[in-house]
């Protein structure tokens, strides 16, 4: 997710549970073949598994994109055929490629043939004035050889909505995503598009192969902690072993010269609901963007969890 699922987000997320995958942000083709790859491509070991997602258009690009992400050790390369931006629009790649499934199905051979980790595709259900029923069938029909989609179970509309709204507004049919798997039953399909609880979660699974977890996983990331358990056949994790771990982390990017708050701004959503989270917010929002910033702040911020909420208000 842009500006979210960055690196340290993708640690603090790690730290919480050790099976789900993890994606970056979409990163452009071209992105990656001419900016600053360590910058833009770089992650940290204990990430694994983790999926980076590229945007674009032209199967060459991508390829090349595929083949270096590959090469970084990304488990999976996903195609976005979602996003709706005017940005994205303007380079004729993301949600605006359910027009042009022939399109897509180059993009992927291509980024197929490249690489030997799977291609994956994350789509909406159709755009504008699209009926959802021909478009994703078409889509998933014309990707011959690509066994994963992703799928957000809503339109984008290009036209007249913001990303924002695109992500709220078009009606959820999670219908047509259970009956394509019922169709492909060789597919693996996974349902995106607002999942707000893991027993929701949970009856999906019983329709789908997998789940996509976006805002609530961001928003409220201490829920991750129980992941490995409900789902994995694994051990809940301990929210405050995670957050001893992510300090170690801190600590070592901020030697790095990773300024804190760009680590610190994923934990905001961690504790809520318990005592003192709103102090603890606070704190971090006010003292971690100063400069020089040190690891004492987020230590500070962690101490107001021990005291009452009503202390300080
Ligand atoms: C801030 C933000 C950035 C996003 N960036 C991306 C992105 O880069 N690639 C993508 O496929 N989806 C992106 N999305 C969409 C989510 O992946 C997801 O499809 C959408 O939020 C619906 O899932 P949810 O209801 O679980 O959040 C983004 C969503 C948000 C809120």
């Amino acid at each position: 997710m842009m500006e979210w699922s960055d690196r340290h987000c993708r640690m603090l997320h790690r730290l919480l549970c050790d099976n789900a995958l993890l994606y970056t942000e979409m990163v452009t083709a071209m992105a990656v073949i001419r900016g600053d790859r360590a910058r833009l491509l770089g992650f940290d070991a204990r990430e694994h598994p983790v999926a980076l997602q590229l945007g674009g258009a032209e199967p060459e690009g991508l390829a090349e994109a595929a083949k270096i992400g590959a090469d970084f050790g990304y488990d999976e390369i996903n195609l976005n055929v979602g996003c709706p931006s005017d940005r994205v629009q303007s380079g004729r790649f993301g949600a605006c490629l359910m027009r042009e499934p022939a399109l897509v199905a180059d993009c992927v051979a291509a980024m197929r043939e490249a690489v030997s980790i799977p291609v994956t595709v994350k789509c909406r259900i159709g755009v504008d004035d699209q009926d959802p029923a021909v478009s994703l069938r078409t889509l998933i029909a014309a990707c011959q050889g690509t066994d994963t989609f992703i799928v957000h179970a809503r339109k984008a509309w290009l036209e007249g909505l913001s990303p924002k709204e695109n992500r709220d507004v078009p009606p959820l049919d999670y219908e047509l995503v259970y009956a394509i798997k019922r169709e492909n039953p060789a597919l693996t399909i996974v349902l995106n598009g607002g999942i707000a609880s893991f027993d929701q979660a949970e009856a999906h699974l019983k329709q789908v192969d997998g789940v996509m977890l976006g805002r609530v996983a961001y928003q409220t990331p201490a829920i991750l902690a129980e992941v490995d358990a409900r789902f994995f056949g694994g051990a809940s994790h301990s929210v405050e072993a995670a957050v001893e771990a992510y300090l170690e982390y801190v600590a070592r990017q901020l030697t790095n010269g990773v300024p804190l708050n760009a680590m610190t701004r994923h934990m905001l959503g961690l504790f809520n609901g318990r005592p003192g989270a709103r102090l603890f917010r606070r704190h971090l929002s006010e003292n971690a963007t100063r400069p020089g910033a040190g690891i004492a702040v987020l230590r500070e911020a962690l101490a107001h969890l021990t005291r009452r909420e009503e202390v300080a208000t």
